[in-house]
């Protein structure tokens, strides 16, 4: 596909370079998160039917994909990342999973061919776009789906008091060190430095304004926003 001179070049995000850290992100991320709880939550929400697809955009190790894959028909699972795809579809086979579609592409570049999907899920990826290009990315992720369809967003936005900002971020990277050790919370230190977080207003006006109602929202720790979404 070929992009116009000024989009966002995704591939140049400033995160973790993913390709190479499949294994340990993934290790990281079932110690740091309650993983089993939250692909839960997000099924109870989607309350998919044999017949449904579910497409997830940013699927990282494809923990939620391949869960979400014994609950409907199809699940495609979307990453820019190959290394992530690699470690992701390696795990689907090893757990006899055969109907998630592992497939490259960006939340700005994705496009979906065969029959429209029912329900959009993105976890702790839309971080990675400037915010103009997350409302190009909702809106994209709103043309998807059919009215009534359904968007899960997990991501991390900020919805602590600003105007104790430095306390509030100082008081959840000791919190990350004393649970996960310094590497990790100093690969927090970079997200708060270099990635493209927003505020949880700002998130909540972008996912409504791309034609979304949100019908449920969670915060936790000012850190970790959760919206519950239905297209209008
Ligand atoms: C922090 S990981 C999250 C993975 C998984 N969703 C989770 O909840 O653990 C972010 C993922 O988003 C992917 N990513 C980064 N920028 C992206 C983009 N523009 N479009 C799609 N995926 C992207 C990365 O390759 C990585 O796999």
């Amino acid at each position: 596909m070929t992009v116009p001179v000024w989009q966002y070049q995704e591939s140049d995000h400033p995160g973790a370079d993913f390709d190479s850290l499949a294994e340990i992100y993934d290790r990281n991320m079932q110690k740091f998160r309650d993983i089993e709880g939250e692909v839960r939550e997000i099924l109870d929400f989607l309350d998919l039917s044999p017949d449904q697809s579910v497409l997830e955009i940013g699927t990282g190790t494809g923990e939620f994909a391949i869960a979400a894959s014994g609950y409907c028909a199809r699940v495609y699972a979307v990453d820019l990342s190959a290394g992530m795809l690699r470690y992701a579809a390696k795990k689907a086979r090893v757990r006899g999973v055969s109907n998630v579609e592992f497939l490259p592409g960006g939340f700005l570049t994705y496009n979906h061919q065969g029959a429209p999907v029912d329900a959009v899920v993105t976890q702790v990826a839309l971080h990675h776009l400037p915010d103009f290009w997350k409302q190009i990315a909702l809106l994209r992720m709103a043309e998807m789906l059919p009215a009534g369809g359904k968007l899960f967003l997990r991501d991390v936005v900020y919805s602590f008091d600003l105007k104790c900002y430095e306390s509030s971020l100082n008081g959840y990277l000791a919190r990350a060190r004393e649970k996960m050790g310094p590497k990790f919370s100093q690969s927090i230190e970079a997200h708060v430095k270099r990635e493209y977080s927003t505020l949880d207003w700002i998130m909540r006006g972008m996912i409504e304004r791309a034609g979304f109602d949100v019908v449920r929202e969670e915060q936790k720790e000012g850190f970790l926003g959760s919206y519950f979404c239905i297209k209008r």
